[in-house]
């Protein structure tokens, strides 16, 4: 069948068949079908799939919907060939029998992906590559046999990202990511994290955006809308409400219907309306007693039924076990696979051949209905479909790493945060002494946090590094002492973490270099100016501490102390870098310094980043998406955290309900040490005119408010639009974020007038005992403000009737009693 002349035959009567039904040969890539899915191009089949009469057959017919398509595929595909598509390939590069990462062996397409659908070549269907997420693209930067490299850019963490409040910024850096995944041949970056910030003690949180919902939500939307422009998809992860490391796969999180939808689910709803990202994770916890991978309301209910989602669900890798162990021991249960499957996660990753063995039984018995299979095939294969693996694209292996990291560097700038600024320390741009610099991690900035969301990316800027590269010179004496210190305990630790599960290992804080007072004294002679870099680490797989950690230790206070006490004597300043990707404590240090940068772990340019905010290249416009209390304890959740047993908890109750970041300490009369919203500019704003479309609500909204330039320096500002709400009925916090808008960048003296829109759903909350969202009659106070502390303008509007906004579905039934925190 195979000889060449009757190949050609078949590709010339293929052409014309296309053009006489009007679709030309080179546009196949514009035609669609009515799920929006571009249909294939012809290369994307083999011509050896010809049938018998030498037809193509339905599946391979691009003319067709791909739902009909698809339906042939699935009708040619054995029981086992379908159980082998509904789980996953393994994990590239480790081995599936002693759990251990391994460079021999299956590699896959793309070293160092996380995984993949399963290839069945019989019927012309391509593995689709998935691969970490969510900083950049997370592949092996060198493979076997091969001199060339595959570095990707490591692009600023997540709560970096989410501190621009700068959404369509946030969309060129997605665009920047897309280019890579694309280009390096990967077909769904298993990201954003969009996990909401319940507790400063996460190990994750720096993956993730912030503690409110709808930064979480718009800033998730705008990074995958630009990664997803490239024609490659995403995964919106973990669904929902993954809050811990600790016990992370056996936790079970007990959690109010309201609590869930207004605070852990509404980024998802935000995103997925806005987004529609291809693929969305579901968590490895349980909630109010099920895995949320088995829970029917969580991924068919809400997720489809009610908020229109059309792509695919795939576990987290391993989800549906209790720990990471159980996979691997023999003779154990695999995870409830029907279970799963049946609530509507698609896809088990990253697959194990039990689960398969496990599917073909209950599809043998009946207990997996054949509906259920064909439905969750469908959308694997919808996937496949418009993958870059299906349109067999020729990837490059060069994505643009040059032209992407300018986008990080502006993006990890414009989402450093200045939280203190006595005097006009900063802008720093006397160049005529040398910088003192202390703190080890000057001296190695960390660039993002461990475990999966690490990116293997070819550099990384320090503190040192960039200030040099913006032409300051740094103190040669100092950079002595702390550069083979840092290579010395770095070294270390990276063996320590090796041993102790690699890349899952938790990281450990190097212990600051003792330097004596004589050589900080000599320094604050010979310097005008002194830098210190606070630095934490953290990641998946565990969560962070109070001792040493929320708080600083014991020789960062000395540092701190030291420093400032020598260099305030002459009369010169001091300022901090916060290279962390968690809040910390900051109010019992905050008065021994002059300023205070926060550019959180801002990806491998980040040194150049932080000297473009320290030099004033870049004026700082960054804003806190979570709060920094006072003390640990202020946060709401941290009297619920972690659960119990506490060594490795079993369940955990979020009694604090909504009271959620500055929900609560606005509510409760908590005073933070940095509010929700805040950051100082080198410049000042003034904001004023505030005007409604209307003093009574129908339909929507608009808020129309002007910010003025009115310092010395260009610089953007952030609008951010509270809202609080009538509460009769209903307990409110006092107010909650509704809208945000970021100006340009604004010259001395210039103004710009932005309008902010409210929707009936931000009227609303949720009511559980009506299974809707309603919105109070009544008056409702709009505040301006550039934090959710400093008001800057307010009016009010009322509502005159009652609106039930949405009525939704009963979801997420109790398994224990609590009540959820009132005001
Ligand atoms: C993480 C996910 C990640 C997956 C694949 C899991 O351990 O929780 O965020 O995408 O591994 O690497």
């Amino acid at each position: 069948m195979k000889n060449s002349s009757f190949l050609k035959t078949v590709k010339i009567s293929l052409l014309s068949t296309l053009i006489i039904s009007g679709i030309s040969w080179n546009k196949k890539n514009d035609i669609k079908d009515a799920n929006g899915i571009p249909l294939l191009t012809i290369n994307a089949f083999t011509f050896s799939d010809l049938n018998q009469n030498g037809k193509l057959d339905k599946y391979e017919d691009t003319r067709l919907p791909i739902s009909d398509r698809i339906q042939d595929l699935i009708s040619k595909m054995t029981d086992d060939e379908k159980a082998s598509m509904l789980i996953g390939i393994g994990m590239p590069g480790f081995d599936m029998v002693s759990a251990k990462f391994t460079t021999e062996g299956f590699q896959g397409k793309v070293p160092g992906a996380a995984g993949g659908t399963y290839e069945l070549k019989r019927l012309g269907i391509p593995t689709v590559v998935v691969s970490d997420g969510p900083a950049g693209l997370r592949i092996n930067p060198k493979r076997n046999n091969d001199s060339k490299t595959y570095y990707a850019t490591a692009f600023p963490v997540g709560t970096s990202l989410a501190s621009t409040w700068n959404t369509e910024l946030i969309n060129n850096v997605g665009k920047a990511i897309g280019n890579e995944v694309k280009e390096y041949g990967v077909d769904v970056l298993l990201g954003p994290g969009m996990n909401i910030h319940r507790n400063p003690l996460c190990g994750r949180n720096f993956e993730y955006y912030s503690e409110d919902p709808l930064l979480t939500g718009k800033i998730s939307a705008a990074i995958i809308n630009g990664i997803q422009s490239n024609g490659v998809g995403t995964s919106a992860k973990h669904f929902a409400a993954n809050n811990q490391e600790r016990n992370r796969m056996g936790i079970n999180a007990h959690i109010s219907e309201r609590a869930m939808r207004e605070i852990y689910l509404r980024g998802f709803e935000i995103t997925v309306k806005e987004a529609q990202p291809w693929t969305i994770m579901s968590s490895y916890n349980s909630i109010n007693g099920t895995f949320t991978s088995q829970r029917k309301d969580l991924l068919t209910t809400i997720l489809r039924n009610e908020w229109g989602f059309k792509g695919m669900v795939m576990t987290d890798w391993f989800g549906g076990y209790r720990s990471f162990s159980v996979p691997f021991l023999k003779e154990a249960p695999t995870s409830d696979v029907t279970a799963q499957l049946s609530a509507g996660n698609d896809l088990i990753m990253p697959g194990m051949p039990s689960q398969k063995q496990a599917i073909l039984d209950n599809m043998k018995s009946g207990k997996l209905s054949a509906a259920v299979v064909n439905t969750d095939l469908t959308r694997i294969l919808e996937l496949v479909m418009r993958s870059p693996s299906m349109s067999n694209y020729k990837y490059s292996d060069k994505p643009n790493l040059k032209a992407n990291a300018e986008v990080t560097r502006q993006a990890a700038a414009e989402g450093t945060i200045l939280l203190k600024n006595d005097k006009n320390t900063l802008p720093f741009t006397s160049k005529s002494t040398p910088l003192a610099i202390f703190g080890i991690t000057s001296y190695d900035f960390i660039s993002g946090g461990t475990g999966s969301g690490d990116v293997n990316e070819a550099y990384s800027i320090s503190l040192i590094d960039g200030l040099t590269n913006s032409g300051f010179s740094i103190d040669k004496d100092l950079e002595g002492l702390y550069k083979p210190y840092v290579v010395d305990q770095k070294a270390k630790e990276m063996e320590r973490r090796e041993k102790n599960g690699g890349l899952l290992a938790t990281p450990k804080r190097l212990l600051e270099l003792e330097l004596n007072k004589a050589i900080i004294d000599n320094k604050s002679n010979s310097s005008e100016l002194a830098l210190i870099t606070i630095g934490r680490n953290a990641g998946e797989g565990d969560d962070r501490k109070v001792e040493d950690d929320f708080n600083l230790a014991a020789d960062e206070v000395t540092l701190i102390n030291n420093v400032s006490e020598a260099f305030h004597a002459k009369g010169k300043k001091v300022v901090v870098v916060l290279n962390i990707g968690g809040v910390i404590e900051t109010a019992s240090w905050r008065d021994k310094v002059d300023a205070i940068l926060l550019p959180w772990q801002p990806g491998q340019e980040g040194g150049n980043s932080v000297a473009d905010v320290f030099s004033g290249k870049t004026n700082p416009s960054g804003k806190l998406t979570m709060t920094f209390p006072v003390k640990y304890e202020d946060a709401a959740a941290s009297k619920f955290w972690i659960g119990t047993p506490a060594e490795n908890p079993t369940s955990v109750t979020y009694e604090e309900g909504i009271y959620v970041g500055y929900r609560y300490f606005n509510t409760f009369g908590v005073k933070p040490a940095y509010e929700f919203g805040y950051g100082l500019s080198y410049t000042n704003f003034d904001v004023s005119g505030l005007k409604l479309s209307s003093n009574s609500f129908s339909k929507s909204m608009t808020a129309n408010v002007t910010v003025k330039n009115t310092g010395k320096i260009a610089g953007k500002e952030v609008v951010e639009l509270y809202l609080s709400a009538p509460s009769k009925n209903t307990d409110k916090p006092s107010s909650e974020l509704k809208a945000f808008v970021k100006t340009k960048l604004l010259q001395p003296g210039e103004s710009q007038t932005v309008t902010l829109t409210l929707n009936p759903k931000d009227l609303a909350s949720f009511v559980a005992s009506k299974n809707a969202w309603i919105a109070e009659a009544g008056d409702y106070k709009v505040g301006i403000g550039t934090s959710s502390l400093n008001i800057k303008q307010k009016v009010n509007f009322t509502l005159a009737k009652e609106l039930v906004v949405e009525n939704t579905n009963p979801s997420f039934a109790a398994d224990v009693k609590f009540k959820d925190l009132k005001h």
